[in-house]
């Protein structure tokens, strides 16, 4: 790992017990408050995929925030995935699981059919979230390219729902 990125890294704040007890909750708002570090992590968000992906698809909410650097610096678009009815037009809708029931996330038709998707997170946990934003791209008639997140937490195994779309980590919490 080069300088710049751990000096990120270690810019990413563990919170105990956020927003239940007995989480741990990692806070990436200090590492994106630093623009030595924003950019280092963006340029590492997207460099594994350079010349394979058409836009970005950011997850809600942090999602955004890196998904928005990302595109600026690969020069291309980006789509949203929302959560329930935040989208004026969503075309398609689905259901995840969290930890407790279940969520939907939406998404709009505004991209080329075909085009080549790099979906973009904060955090890769469970991997249900990846999951059904990978889902939601399929059924626009889009072409998941890549799936690419600032941090993996590997105990919880998300990875596997992914399947085999390649997927890249800036840092591993293990
Ligand atoms: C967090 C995180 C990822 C998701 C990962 O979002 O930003 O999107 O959980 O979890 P998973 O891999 O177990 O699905 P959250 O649902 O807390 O939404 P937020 O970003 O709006 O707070």
């Amino acid at each position: 790992m080069t300088e710049s990125l751990a000096r990120a890294e270690a810019l990413i704040a563990s919170i105990p017990d956020y927003p239940t007890p007995g989480v741990l909750f990692r806070d990436i708002l200090p590492l994106l408050a630093d623009a030595d570090a924003l950019r280092t992590v963006t340029t590492e968000l997207i460099s594994p995929f350079a010349g394979e992906f058409d836009v970005v698809a950011g997850v809600e909410a942090r999602g955004f925030l890196l998904a928005g650097c990302a595109a600026i610096a690969a020069g291309v678009g980006l789509v949203p995935i929302r959560k329930a009815g935040k989208l004026p037009r969503p075309s398609e809708a689905v259901d995840y699981s969290l930890e407790y029931g279940t969520a939907t996330l939406e998404i709009q038709s505004d991209i080329a059919p075909g085009s080549r998707v790099l979906l973009i997170d904060d955090v890769l946990a469970t991997g249900g979230t990846l999951a059904a934003a990978i889902e939601l791209v399929k059924r626009i008639g889009a072409t998941p390219a890549g799936v690419s997140v600032l941090l993996e937490i590997e105990s919880l195994g998300g990875r596997s729902k992914l399947k085999s779309l390649s997927t890249h980590t800036v840092f591993a919490d293990r």
